[in-house]
């Protein structure tokens, strides 16, 4: 279809992290806003769960469209349903129990709706309907899986990515991915009809890679001989890059990202990190050092990746929470 739909951006009307960590598994360009809408104010009682999760999915799309004329915009919902009885997000740990409680050892149906609109009235609807069997467990189990996985956000009070695999006897689905709250096979092939294809809505990693690219042979590192650069990619799609900078006392170095991240920082303060790029000539490539970390959490979106890449094409891409536990280690220093 149109060309210019490539340039369009990708809007995912949701904070919910289980969606965000879908889009951005899979490599995928887009921006996480909240909805400008009161979801318990929309809800009617006389709505069944398909009308319901479908009329909520709409109202969270189209509460983005005045402030993003020019995007596609994601919105989605989810409950579970058994037997006609609708739940949504527990809260809290006592209503996971009674929620966990009721489709003990029974079949539910978890009935999830995507909505996308764009530009040129485009609009999309599907709603994935998933079966879900789950074993029939003590009430101490049940309350042991809630300390485990605190689900209190996920409709039906399990997380299926974590330990809430655990709960389940068979999963009968035609997109798995609908269980964390967005049928991903349809928004994609949806996306695909519309022109947007992998390459275009996949992430800038090659945008990022040529920006630390640029820099790299102006590393000033007498000491260490590392030429490290660093690529940040902002909230606004725009991307700033640095080199290390040693210093005799080398206690003063910094680092190719915080380079990176002051650039950024200020040119615009009320920015946040979307990806991080490492790149080195170090094999295995270098992530970024306990400082580095400790300054790109505090100014990074939830969700955002990471790579580490060396000039020689390896590449690995993490997500924020794989990467904060490891640590930079002596074996990274040349
Ligand atoms: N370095 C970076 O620029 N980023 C990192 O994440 C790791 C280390 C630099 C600092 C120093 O100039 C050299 O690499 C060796 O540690």
């Amino acid at each position: 279809m149109s060309q210019d739909n490539n340039k369009l951006e990708l809007i995912l009307a949701s904070t919910s992290p289980f969606r965000q960590s879908l889009l951005i598994e899979a490599g995928i360009n887009f921006k996480a806003v909240a909805p400008n809408c009161n979801e318990d104010d929309l809800k009617n009682p006389n709505w069944n769960a398909i009308t319901l999760t479908q009329n909520l999915a709409r109202e969270k799309a189209k509460s983005l469209l005045s402030s993003y004329p020019n995007a596609f915009i994601i919105g989605s919902d989810q409950v579970l349903n058994y037997e006609g009885q609708i739940f949504g997000k527990p809260k809290t740990k006592e209503n996971a129990f009674i929620q966990l409680k009721t489709i003990n050892g029974k079949v539910h149906e978890l009935i999830t709706s995507v909505y996308i609109c764009g530009p040129n009235k485009n609009e999309f609807i599907y709603t994935d309907i998933t079966k879900l069997e789950m074993n029939d467990l003590s009430d101490d189990e049940l309350k042991f899986y809630i300390e485990i996985d605190n689900p209190i956000t996920s409709a039906g009070s399990y997380k299926i990515e974590k330990a809430g695999i655990q709960l389940f006897k068979t999963i009968k689905s035609d997109d798995h991915s609908s269980i964390q709250g967005l049928p991903m096979l349809a928004v994609l092939n949806q996306l695909n009809m519309w022109g947007i294809t992998i390459k275009q809505r996949s992430i800038h990693k090659s945008k990022l890679f040529e920006s630390a690219l640029k820099v790299q042979k102006n590393a000033y590192s007498p000491y260490s001989k590392a030429k490290v650069a660093s690529a940040i990619l902002w909230e606004d799609n725009s991307i700033t890059s640095g080199c290390n900078i040693e210093n005799s006392s080398y206690g003063a170095t910094v680092c190719a990202e915080r380079v990176a991240i002051w650039s950024g920082l200020s040119k615009n303060p009320n920015q946040k990190i979307k990806e991080v790029l490492v790149l080195t000539d170090a094999n295995p490539p270098w992530p970024p050092c306990g400082m580095c970390r400790q300054v790109i959490s505090e100014f990074i979106t939830q969700k955002a990746v990471v790579h580490i890449t060396n000039t020689t094409g390896t590449w690995i891409t993490k997500s924020w929470d794989e990467l904060f536990p490891m640590s930079f280690e002596k074996s990274h220093l040349i």
